[in-house]
């Protein structure tokens, strides 16, 4: 799959990633196996397309999950991704995924990119910092300033599914198993044809361009799992980006945030595994369309403990935007975060020049305001004394 030419490979939509080993029908559409002997013969070094065929695709689909990787990237323009396209550095991933041993250095498993922003010890041109160096800024140090708190992909990735594809941004479960009168399934599309409606799904929000949002991250993330007691605040962080403006490894970073509903222990208050996938009877959800029997059956199958009341919670998920940077002249402007309502409006834990109050500042304008209201006051106060005055 990372070395053939052919362009045979395409998974098999419930095998986990497995393509079709014998001739397969599923949802109307046959799958072939895959001929190893035409695949041989176009042996080469890996493309776009090899890793794209797979990581454009995550969640079931073009873009669903990662919305800055997308098919679109395969004809990038250059104001969609200055390094992948090809009126840009012509780049494929591995020009930045570099590998050692067949491994592609990432930041996830092994070791976290911020630890060494230069090169890792898996990977020489991970970061951002180890082509560009950490003052890239030519004519301007004031942009250099920034990098030890503010991530380039902040300022150099302004939107995300910048092209024509769009990414899901909300799926809600909680309205999934409606029927139309006739009990046949309902399925609403959008203009692009993405489905807003499912009855397997629920409600499901699509968008493109869309603006990230931002927080702190050191390159370490704090997981929900299912072993934890949810916390109070809702929407529940599923992933909660980690770091803070007096971590010396932090910076500001992109992100898409990702809203759902999901089915969970409303008594024990913990997530839960539901079964989805089975034939009818199984209490499989997508057969059964029972939430209670689809919850009990996942806990009982993956030997969890349930307390058998189910209710629905607001979560969140925290996905880091890092590809589709764009072309220098459209990087973010000063004025998009140096703002009362600028796009850092909510990231707390420092002062920033035109979001932040001028303590002082604000007392003078204050005191202002007080000292006319006394005179207001003593004014209004005068004039009753006044007129009491002249009615004796
Ligand atoms: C493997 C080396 C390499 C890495 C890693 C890399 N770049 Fe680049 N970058 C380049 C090259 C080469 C170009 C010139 C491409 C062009 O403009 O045609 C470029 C161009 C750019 C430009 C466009 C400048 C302009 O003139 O418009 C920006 C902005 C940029 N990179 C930011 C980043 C950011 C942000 C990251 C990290 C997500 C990054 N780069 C990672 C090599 C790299
Ligand atoms: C210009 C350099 C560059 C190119 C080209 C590039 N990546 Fe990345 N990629 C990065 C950086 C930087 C990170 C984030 C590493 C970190 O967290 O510091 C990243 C992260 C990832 C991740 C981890 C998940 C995530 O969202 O952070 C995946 C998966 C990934 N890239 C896949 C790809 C694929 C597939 C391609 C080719 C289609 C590709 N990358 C091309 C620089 C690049
Ligand atoms: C057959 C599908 C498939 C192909 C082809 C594929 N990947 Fe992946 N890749 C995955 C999956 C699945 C994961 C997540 C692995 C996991 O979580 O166990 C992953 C993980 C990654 C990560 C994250 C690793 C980390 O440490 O953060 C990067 C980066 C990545 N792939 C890049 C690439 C590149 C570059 C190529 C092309 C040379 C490629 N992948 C080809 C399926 C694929
Ligand atoms: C505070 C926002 C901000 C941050 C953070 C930032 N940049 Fe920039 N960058 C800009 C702007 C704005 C320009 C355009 C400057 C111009 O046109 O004069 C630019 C220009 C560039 C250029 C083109 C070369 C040049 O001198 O204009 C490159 C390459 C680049 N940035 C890479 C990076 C890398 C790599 C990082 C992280 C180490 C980074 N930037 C961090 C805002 C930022
Ligand atoms: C992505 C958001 C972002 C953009 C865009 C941005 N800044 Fe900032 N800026 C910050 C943050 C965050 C800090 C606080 C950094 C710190 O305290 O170290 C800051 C601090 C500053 C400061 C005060 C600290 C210092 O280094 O003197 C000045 C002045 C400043 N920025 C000017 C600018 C100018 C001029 C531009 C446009 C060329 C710009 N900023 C663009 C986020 C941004």
């Amino acid at each position: 799959m990372c070395h053939d030419h052919s362009g045979q490979y395409k998974k098999f939509p419930t095998d986990c990633g497995h393509p079709a080993y014998t001739e397969k029908n599923f949802g109307g559409k046959t799958f072939s196996p895959v001929n190893l002997n035409v695949s041989a013969k176009t042996v080469g070094k890996t493309s776009l397309k090899n890793c794209g065929t797979c990581h454009f695709y995550g969640g079931g689909g073009d873009g669903v999950k990662h919305g800055d990787l997308n098919s679109s990237i395969f004809s990038a323009k250059r104001d969609l991704d200055v390094h992948m396209s090809k009126e840009g550095a012509n780049f494929t991933c591995t020009d930045c995924h570099t590998t050692i041993n067949h491994e592609i250095s990432g930041r996830y498993y092994k070791q976290r990119a911020s630890l060494n922003r230069q090169a890792t010890a898996l990977g020489s041109h991970l970061s951002c910092e180890s082509c560009h160096g950490a003052t890239p800024h030519k004519d301007s140090a004031k942009l250099n300033d920034h990098t030890d708190k503010v991530s380039c992909q902040a300022c150099h990735i302004p939107s995300f599914a910048r092209g024509k594809v769009s990414t899901m941004m909300r799926w809600d479960w909680s309205t999934a198993g409606k029927f139309t009168d006739d009990k046949k399934p309902i399925e609403k599309k959008d203009a692009d044809g993405r489905p807003t409606y499912h009855t397997m799904k629920g409600d499901m929000t699509w968008e493109k361009n869309v603006t990230p949002i931002y927080a702190w991250y050191n390159g370490a993330m704090k997981y929900t799992t299912m072993k934890d007691t949810l916390p109070d605040e809702r929407p529940v962080k599923i992933n909660q980006p980690l770091g803070d403006y007096n971590d010396p490894e932090a910076r500001i970073f992109p992100f898409k945030y990702f809203q759902g509903s999901q089915v969970y222990d409303a008594q024990a208050n913990r997530l839960v595994i539901s079964k989805l996938f089975g034939p009818k009877g199984s209490g499989a959800y997508w057969s059964d369309y029972d939430w209670q029997r689809s919850v009990e059956i996942g806990m009982t199958e993956s030997g969890e403990k349930f307390s058998g009341k189910i209710g629905f919670v607001d979560t969140v998920m925290y996905w880091p935007v890092t590809h589709m940077v764009a072309p220098k002249e459209n990087s973010l402007k000063c004025a998009v975060c140096h703002a009362r309502d600028g796009r850092l409006a909510s990231v707390a834990g420092f002062y920033l020049p035109g979001r932040d109050r001028v303590i002082w500042l604000d007392k003078i304008g204050w005191s202002l305001l007080i000292l006319t209201i006394i005179g207001v006051l003593a004014h209004g106060f005068g004039r009753i004394i006044f007129r009491l005055k002249r009615r004796k």
